[in-house]
């Protein structure tokens, strides 16, 4: 059984020469104008420094009531100065340093965090990290750093303080959890690891990019992505990319007690896998004895590697097996889903993996359930919870072995349809969830399909958090509707509406019109652990001509619905929507990437 404690880990401020992590004071309330319970926590960490410069990152906790907008303060005691800041409208006078939220990231519910902070600066002499910390308004601190500065100021101050310190902390706190115990949600407090591999693609394609629109495009680099072992290769390393342990081995040399980092990873390798479609066909096939080697040569070895103790203060985090679990509730008419499914060899090899996985503390296991464009109907909604909830019987631990449910992994769906929030809504005499983008799905958007199925799994689940892959729903740029539809045709209405572009809503090959969606963030909404970016933006979803094989990986083949002159497969009225010059599936496709970031929602 796996400890899961509630509570968020809390942090001890230290102070070193390099990557200092400094965390800024602890439940301070204070009372606003408004009467709210404002309490924060900051942590201020030195990723890199240099001759003259330095980056740092911020995370920002709110530990009381909820935030509408944030106004974050400190002061630069060494001369400091701010070059430029991301994540927030950053600001220097003096030595104070202010930084505002944006439009997108200003709510901040109780127990949320701020992430994806941070600045570009430069420092001579010495670069002491800020003491104190206001959000709104009120110190969020009172400790200092634990260890005195490496050098002493040269003359005394010449007056004591007048006044004594406000910034005590009164209430004795819980000691923070040992290293590697379970958490409720492992993003709140840590750092998240970048792919350096996927980092080195982006900033190639934002120089090939050139000018404003590369610049935003190497933006794309300071966000995580996750590490998709897809074949029994990609654990050791293959096609020149690093294996598990490379970056184990990175992410746990950024990592220490007081600075946990999550490592994000896709387990993607069942045998039959992809079964309804091609275009990610695997290595393993059910009749060639791909179920023994599922658990023997991919899960066993994987999960050796994540009990080696020298990742003990990482949050190894997985997302497990994309799209698997969904085709069985849906595409049982495929032969290879059929098989999949006569055989158990899909809901075995899932209960097998967490079943080694949950045995360590420090593994968060997510299982997929694709998305509400799939699974938003009631029958298939109730069809799939009974399925996951039959595969969680035969989990040790049952629920609790899991930390909750990923949805939209690699899928374009937004996470809200700012103008069509009521499916029942009548137009024109009709409700709108009967007009034909919806084909009767009540389910709109990710985040009221992430939230249901989080009910549903209520009972004996308070732990469940839900994930949403926001890595391609962006739907921003010069077609995005800004207001409602006035229509009382209800096509037109919906179409006019929506801010989803595709022109079917089972289209999920290299979309056009998509865009980077919502930034990777912690606890956005209560319910959701995190938005995530669990697809590399950038990479193929299939190859959008036949005849072509990949000789890394034979398997992926070529898919209708990455053909760019095709129908839909799911319904012929509607073209497949699909970009054309496409390589295989988690290839580098440039074209689609300069899309993606052309229509980022929110920009880039
Ligand atoms: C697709 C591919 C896989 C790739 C992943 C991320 O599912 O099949 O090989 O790693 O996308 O791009």
């Amino acid at each position: 059984m796996r400890l899961v404690s509630g509570r968020t880990r809390l942090h001890k401020a230290t102070a070193l020469a390099a990557g200092a992590i400094m965390t800024a004071g602890l439940s301070l309330v204070g009372a606003t104008p408004a009467n709210a319970a404002v309490a924060c926590d900051v942590s201020y960490q030195i990723a890199n420094q240099w001759d003259s410069g330095f980056q740092a990152n911020i995370t920002i906790r709110n530990l009381g009531d909820a935030w509408t907008s944030w106004d974050l303060r400190f002061n630069f005691t060494g001369g400091q100065q701010l070059q430029q800041g991301w994540g927030g409208r950053w600001s220097q006078s003096g030595t104070e340093v202010q930084v505002q939220n944006e439009s997108w990231n200003g709510s901040v519910p109780s127990g949320g965090t701020v992430t994806g902070l941070g600045f570009l600066g430069s420092w001579s002499g010495s670069n002491p990290v800020p003491t104190s910390f206001t959000v709104n308004g009120v110190t969020c601190g009172g400790e200092g750093p634990s260890t005195p500065p490496t050098t002493p100021p040269s003359t005394p101050p010449s007056t004591p303080p007048t006044s004594t310190p406000t910034g005590t902390p009164t209430t004795s706190l819980p000691p923070p959890p040992p290293p590697g115990t379970h958490v409720d949600n492992p993003y709140i407090g840590a750092t998240v690891y970048r792919n350096p591999d996927y980092v080195a693609r982006v900033e190639q394609a934002a120089q090939e990019i050139g000018g404003t629109l590369g610049a935003a495009a190497a933006r794309v680099a300071q966000y995580p992505t996750a590490i998709w072992l897809d074949r029994i290769a990609a654990i050791e390393g293959s096609g020149g990319n690093r294996g598990l342990r490379d970056h184990l081995d990175l992410a746990a040399s950024q990592a220490s007690e007081d600075n946990p980092v999550v490592v994000q990873i896709v387990i993607y390798d069942l045998p039959n896998r992809d079964c309804a479609a091609a275009a990610s066909n695997g290595e393993l096939l059910i009749s060639q004895d791909g179920e023994r080697r599922y658990r023997e040569e991919y899960i066993d070895p994987i999960v050796s590697i994540l009990r080696d103790p020298a990742y003990r203060n990482l949050r190894i985090v997985t997302f497990v097996e994309p799209d698997s679990l969904p085709n069985l509730v849906t595409n049982l008419d495929t032969p290879a889903c059929a098989e999949a499914n006569s055989t158990g060899a899909y809901v075995e090899g899932i209960q097998y993996a967490v079943n080694q996985l949950t045995q360590q503390d420090n593994v968060y296991i997510y299982l997929d359930i694709a998305h509400s464009g799939w699974l938003g109907w009631d029958n298939n909604f109730n069809d799939a919870v009974s399925l996951y909830r039959r595969t969680i019987q035969g989990f040790d631990g049952g629920l609790q072995a899991i930390d909750g449910f990923v949805t939209n992994t690699a899928n374009y769906t937004p996470l809200e349809e700012p103008f069509l929030t009521n499916p029942n809504l009548t137009v024109g005499g009709q409700q709108v969830r009967s007009a034909n983008f919806y084909e009767w799905n009540p389910m709109f958007d990710e985040l009221d399909f992430a939230l249901a199925w989080r009910n549903a799994f209520a009972s004996g689940g308070s732990h469940i958090g839900m994930i949403i892959d926001t890595s391609r729903n962006g739907w921003g740029g010069p077609d995005r509707p800004t207001s409602v539809s006035s229509s009382n045709d209800l096509n037109t209405y919906v179409n006019q509406s929506r801010i989803d572009r595709r022109p079917h809503r089972g289209g999920w090959c290299n979309q056009i019109g998509a865009g980077i969606g919502e930034r990777p963030t912690a606890a956005p909404v209560s319910g959701i652990d995190a938005y995530v970016w669990v697809k590399p933006p950038g990479e193929s979803d299939g190859v959008s001509q036949d005849g072509i094989i990949d000789p890394d990986d034979p398997n992926k083949r070529f898919d209708a619905m990455c053909d760019p002159n095709g129908q839909s497969h799911y319904n012929s009225a509607y073209p497949t929507n699909a970009m054309p010059d496409a390589p295989h599936a988690g290839r580098w496709f440039q074209a689609q990437f300069e899309m993606l970031v052309r229509n980022a929602y929110p920009a880039l």
